[in-house]
């Protein structure tokens, strides 16, 4: 029988080889990614535009305006805060700056992404008091779409359903939920609860309108600006009106969370966990943890608005990206709960992350246009960025290993 030392012994040799296994994980993770992202910049120098993913096999890089511009400086930001390429700080602080127009912008609700992913990360890092004052401003132009008699912030601008006929004069789509962190943001820093209102507001009827019983989420909801009433519920990067987008239950279990965060308000930590179970417990999840583009493709009672060619498809496309989105949301949620839901979602967070560092997801040094990861899907409805690199699904993927590295697992 082994003694007592011996046991105690073993479970602290155990502990540190837990430990060092994550931490070499971490460490080997960034040390890609600096590598990667350092070939990236070679490859982008002398261009204004932001890296965004593969079109035709060659990088795609977008213009400012672009929802997704905030998040390549985002990844220069986590990188550099890693401490491995102190010269990322100079090309964090030059691709963020690119974005200072956006601070204007009220064409769609977007604001938080771009700017909150950027000059956040930015002013989180180094107190630049411009970067607060350009992000203050953004919170002011991303609240001219707020619609007080309905309570929500306009996502879109006119546009039609899928099925041609069904006209949304006011859309709001679950992915909002990310843009309120920088209305948090602003309310804490100008001491202006109104943008503290708003995005609680909205919150709470993206809560009601949005979530079904069983936390899975609709895309779109349309609402009446005048009545606030519920004109239509649908999708538009998902499968169908009534199926669940892998990304929009990724941005709903982030934003919830983030949400929670803000506010300290039960209800929020209720929904946020309610879809988190939803997606960690979900029948058509993938053994590797990385989701299907939807949660409901090819089911029974399903049934697509958009031109679904099934036969173009020999396996149903994952998508990286909402994985990634749901990982480092996880690490968050799991610091609010009890010990035995922590303990859940650090596991299947731990999970995620370990699909996505390696060879099935990752990409080779220099190869994938010099993104980190591979096999995400922007929107299959659309036709466009089928599996390939997304430069959110890059963001996350960085600050979900910046998570993991901090979290208790
Ligand atoms: N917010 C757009 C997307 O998730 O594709």
């Amino acid at each position: 029988m082994k003694s007592k030392t011996t046991i105690y012994l073993i479970l602290l040799l155990a502990m540190v080889s837990c430990d060092s296994k994550k931490e070499k994980f971490v460490a080997d993770n960034f040390e890609f990614a600096a590598k990667q992202t350092n070939l990236m910049l070679d490859t982008t120098k002398g261009s204004v535009k932001i890296p965004r993913t593969i079109v035709g096999g060659k990088l795609y890089s977008s213009g400012i305006y672009d929802w997704t511009s905030g998040f390549f400086p985002g990844t220069l930001w986590y990188l550099y805060e890693q401490g491995l390429d102190k010269e990322l700080l100079a090309d964090a602080e030059e691709f963020t700056m690119r974005l200072e127009p956006i601070k204007k912008f009220t064409g769609n609700h977007d604001l938080g992404f771009m700017l909150y992913c950027s000059f956040g990360n930015g002013y989180r890092l180094t107190g630049n008091e411009e970067y607060k004052d350009i992000l203050i401003e953004g919170a002011k132009s991303l609240s001219t779409r707020y619609i007080p008699d309905a309570g929500i912030i306009r996502s879109w601008n006119y546009r039609k359903n899928w099925n041609g006929k069904t006209e949304w004069w006011c859309p709001v789509i679950i992915d909002n939920m990310m843009n309120l962190e920088l209305l948090f943001f602003a309310s804490k820093h100008t001491g202006d609860s109104s943008f503290y209102d708003i995005a609680v507001t909205h919150a709470r009827n993206t809560m009601k309108n949005h979530i079904r019983e069983d936390y899975s989420s609709y895309h779109v909801v349309d609402y009446d600006t005048k009545t606030g009433a519920v004109l239509d519920r649908a999708t538009c990067q998902g499968f169908s009106d009534n199926s669940t987008w892998a990304r929009g239950q990724a941005w709903g279990i982030y934003g919830f969370t983030m949400t929670y965060r803000e506010t300290k308000c039960e209800e929020f930590l209720k929904v946020a966990q309610g879809m988190a179970d939803f997606y960690i417990n979900n029948q058509s999840l993938p053994e590797d943890k990385i989701p299907y583009w939807d949660f409901n493709v090819n089911q029974e009672g399903y049934v697509p608005f958009w031109k679904y060619d099934k036969s173009r498809f020999t396996e149903i496309p994952r998508d990286a990206s909402a994985a990634a989105v749901t990982a480092s949301a996880l690490f968050e949620l799991a610091t609010y709960v009890n010990e035995e839901d922590a303990k859940r979602y650090l596991e299947f967070a731990e999970s995620t992350l370990l699909s996505l560092g390696s060879d099935s997801y990752r990409a080779k040094l220099g190869a994938n246009s010099c993104f980190i990861l591979e096999h995400s899907v922007g929107s299959i409805p659309h036709g466009v960025e089928i599996d390939v690199p997304l430069c959110y699904a890059d963001y996350y993927f960085v600050e979900a290993l910046h998570r993991y590295s901090q979290s208790k697992k």
